[in-house]
């Protein structure tokens, strides 16, 4: 492919971070003046203002998205003997930190709509053993918070949300991090809020949970040099809270952007119905912050979608696949016990599903060309 005016890139993260170059440099600056380069200052603000943007009590500063979800399940007890409830369509790193706990991962199906967790699929799946319910709020679609809340009432059985792909994302008057127990957030630079490295943030409003895992990525030092739990080390580093925090009052204005782009893919999309072309249903309406926007390849369409997603390649619209092979069917994974059918809609969107250009910055005009080039595509074949 040669890049000219009309390339559309997959995600242009420079268009976000230009207006605020100044700004950010100027927060990295400022903590090599102090000095505090492991849970200096800007940490402690970053993790209270973004627990309180999201509507919770406590934030917990931590390496990662998966250290995240490891560090929130220890913290609420999880570990060996214990089974955890997830999607099979999910990334790798959901399992990675059920893993981590040495609890059991239990997968299963998702809804074919929305590609995420089918909630009667996690009831039908609750056992005895059963502690935690994992939703994925996949590409910014909150699973359903009712649902969800709803299943614990009746069942006894927590929740503990994977919001890597859902920072602020809202559905029913509830925002991500207000429904389980706990819950994780990525901050990868990739994701809705970025940092420019790793980062993650356990997010709860139960104090005893907030400590713990406070505790758990410094060592397990509640107070220096004090051991009392089995802890690692996995803190947010100071420069990357620095960059968050620049970056955490434009999220708002950069999620509404998002929906924007994606109301529009949506309308330009309609034509191509007849060609098998389905985006994934919005059941969140403006509270989905299209982390993704994500469509579906039908089996009527005259190209299947790695033929898609080649032909766009060629007229210069980049796309992406979230995810091609569900979490069961991972050659270091299949020793979880299922196979090739186990979960049959995790499966068929693996093989269907694209994940079209999205980015706060993403205008009409583009968006115009990414719909035309799908349309070509088909049209040429
Ligand atoms: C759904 C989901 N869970 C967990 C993670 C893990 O986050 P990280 O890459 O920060 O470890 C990611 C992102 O990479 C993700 O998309």
């Amino acid at each position: 492919m040669i890049a000219t005016l009309s390339t559309v890139p997959f995600v242009d993260l420079s268009l976000q971070h230009a207006p605020i170059k100044g700004d950010i440099n100027q927060a990295i600056a400022q903590v090599l003046d102090h000095g505090g380069y492991i849970l200096g200052p800007e940490v402690k603000a970053f993790e209270e203002n973004f627990a309180a943007a999201c509507g919770v009590a406590y934030g917990i500063g931590v390496g990662s998205g998966t250290e995240a979800i490891a560090l929130g399940l220890q913290a609420m007890g999880i570990g060996p003997g214990d089974e955890v409830i997830l999607p099979a369509n999910t990334f790798i790193a959901t399992v990675v930190g059920v893993d981590r706990v040495g609890a059991k991962t239990v997968l299963v199906d998702c809804d074919p709509e929305t590609a995420l967790l089918d909630l009667a699929a996690a009831a039908a799946a609750i056992t005895d053993k059963t502690k935690v319910i994992l939703p994925v709020h996949l590409y910014g679609q909150l699973v359903s918070p009712k649902g969800l809340l709803d299943l614990a009432e009746r069942t006894g059985v927590k929740i503990f949300e994977d919001a890597s792909q859902a920072h602020l994302a809202t559905r029913d008057g509830y925002t991500a991090g207000t429904i389980g127990t706990a819950t994780a957030f990525s901050f990868y630079p990739g994701k809705n809020l970025g940092a420019m490295g790793d980062g993650g943030m356990v997010v709860t409003s139960d104090e005893r949970v907030a400590n713990k895992v406070r505790s758990l990525r410094n060592y397990g030092a509640p107070r220096k040099y004090f051991h009392e739990d089995r802890g690692t080390n996995s803190r947010l580093d100071t420069i990357q809270a620095a960059i968050l925090d620049v970056k955490l009052p434009r999220l708002s204005t950069w999620n509404a952007q998002r929906n924007q782009a994606a109301q529009w893919y949506d309308e330009k999309l309609r034509s191509l119905a007849p060609q098998g072309i389905k985006p994934m249903v919005n059941r969140a309406e403006s509270g989905h912050i299209y982390h993704l926007y994500v469509v579906r390849v039908g089996e009527t369409c005259k190209l299947n979608r790695d033929q898609l997603q080649d032909r766009l390649k060629e007229k210069g619209v980049m796309t992406g696949i979230h995810y091609p092979i569900p979490c069961h069917l991972q050659p270091g994974y299949v020793d979880m016990g299922w196979g090739p059918g186990s979960f049959p809609i995790a499966e068929a969107l693996g093989g269907e599903i694209l994940s079209l250009p999205m980015f706060p910055g993403l205008d009409e005009d583009r968006g115009n060309r990414v719909v035309a080039a799908i349309g070509e595509a088909i049209a040429e074949q």
